[in-house]
């Protein structure tokens, strides 16, 4: 039986970035859990999708790389707009066994050694990032705090030297930030000029950095070409800032409206694995992640063709009653908490040790070093169905 759903919940807007701005998405989603789990979406100015909201179903799809690919893209796009460029050739976007070996050329910065490597540098560029911040009196937590480390962190990686940061990160505020389409178009080709540059120089002399790793690597017997490296540098700069920055100030945000628990922290530092992950389930900042069907499969009870496109809603799933005890409340002693804010399976974040470093130093030293913290006007919302969270915050900060 169809069960309708009430006249509060329009389940035609999921793709309407407006939604996740000024609207509510949460209870679109509850409803979907509760009476069609896997439920076909219209074409609009996207091609029609098999909407997943529970948690089990999410999981399902992650867990089959084979019949549900990442090489036709992951993210809705715009028919109009065709294929994804990187469709096939950076990490997020390749399938096994190719996927594998392209990430296998990278792996190593990212694992608990090489972040543990890198946690003394980070405190340090906290600590001015926030004694910067105090310094100005009102600023916006999201720029001022929440984008610099890991875009530092990033950077570091990468190779780019310290002088060249301060330029990379103005461009990536214009190319991620609110501004006019052209001007943010403008960035992102400077960005993508910056990469080539960078990359000329490590064919030339090559230096321990991801940049270096792509440049001289193979995969499968064969040198990548200078046109894969290039966007697998885009896709790491865009997937090792844009999430951080938004669970960080979402997680912020948190904070400010229940002062209780950033008490609670301050006073007990132990909670705080437990926390950044409660922020990080709470925040669920990729809003979606989509695979392409690659064989007939049956999804609970429904037939998805090869070529069907299933949308996985990753707030969804991190707010699935059947799976979560209290799904709603923020919880910063909640355990166990299997969360999939960085996915799971093949495509597992592979920034997901880094992040929780940078979530958890950054946390700290503004526990540490602060005195008071209070925002100073509304909140802005980002328009996005990709991901969501804040486009700025402002606040004051006083230093200790
Ligand atoms: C709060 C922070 C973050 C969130 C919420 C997040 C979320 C995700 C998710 C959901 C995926 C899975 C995509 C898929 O299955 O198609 C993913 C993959 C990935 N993430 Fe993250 N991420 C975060 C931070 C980072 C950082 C800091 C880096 C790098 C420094 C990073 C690099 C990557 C890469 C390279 C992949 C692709 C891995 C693969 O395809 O094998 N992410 N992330």
């Amino acid at each position: 039986m169809t069960v309708l759903a009430p006249e509060s919940v329009d389940l035609a807007n999921l793709v309407d970035p407006e939604l996740y701005a000024t609207g509510d998405p949460y209870p679109v989603w509850r409803w979907m859990r509760d009476n069609d789990p896997v439920r076909l979406h219209a074409a609009t100015q996207y091609p029609a999708f098999w909407s997943v909201t529970r948690y089990d179903d999410i999981r399902t799809v992650y867990n089959d790389a084979r019949v549900f690919s990442s090489a036709e893209g992951i993210l809705l796009r715009p028919l109009a707009h065709g294929k994804d460029p990187g469709g096939g050739r950076t990490l997020a976007l390749t399938d096994p066994p190719h996927h594998k070996a392209l990430r296998s050329l990278v792996a190593d910065w990212f694992t608990t050694r090489s972040v543990r490597a890198l946690e003394e540098a980070m405190r340090g560029a906290v600590r001015q990032v926030v004694a910067r911040a105090a310094g100005l009196g009102e600023c916006d937590f999201v720029t001022d705090i929440a984008a610099r480390l890991p875009l530092y962190v990033i950077c570091r990686l990468m190779g780019v030297p310290d002088h060249e940061q301060e330029m990379l990160f103005s461009l990536t505020s214009k190319a991620f930030g609110a501004g006019e389409a052209e001007t943010r178009s403008i960035a992102h080709q400077e960005i993508m000029a910056y990469f080539l540059e960078l990359m000329y120089r490590r064919m030339d002399q090559p230096e321990d950095d991801l940049v270096s790793a792509l440049v001289n690597g193979e995969v499968d017997g064969n040198l990548l070409s200078e046109e894969d490296i290039l966007l697998n540098c885009d896709n790491l700069l865009v997937g090792g800032t844009e999430n951080v920055r938004l669970a960080v100030a979402g997680g912020m945000q948190t904070f400010l409206d229940r002062p209780a628990d950033w008490e609670r922290l301050h006073a007990d530092r132990t909670l705080m694995p437990t926390a950044v992950e409660e922020v990080l389930r709470w925040t669920s900042s990729a809003t979606h992640i989509m695979r392409t069907v690659t064989e007939p499969v049956t999804l609970r009870d429904r037939l998805l063709e090869a070529g069907d496109r299933v949308v996985m809603w990753t707030p969804s799933a991190n707010r699935d009653e059947r799976y979560f005890e209290n799904p709603d409340v923020f919880d910063i002693t909640r355990r166990p908490n299997r969360h999939l804010a960085l996915g799971a399976g093949e495509h597992f974040c592979l920034g997901a040790m880094m992040t929780r470093t940078e979530m958890r130093i950054l946390f700290t030293e503004l526990l540490d070093s602060i005195h008071h913290i209070e925002q100073t006007g509304p909140a802005v919302p980002l328009r996005s169905i990709v991901v969501n969270g804040l486009e700025s915050l402002p606040v004051r900060i006083t230093a200790k």
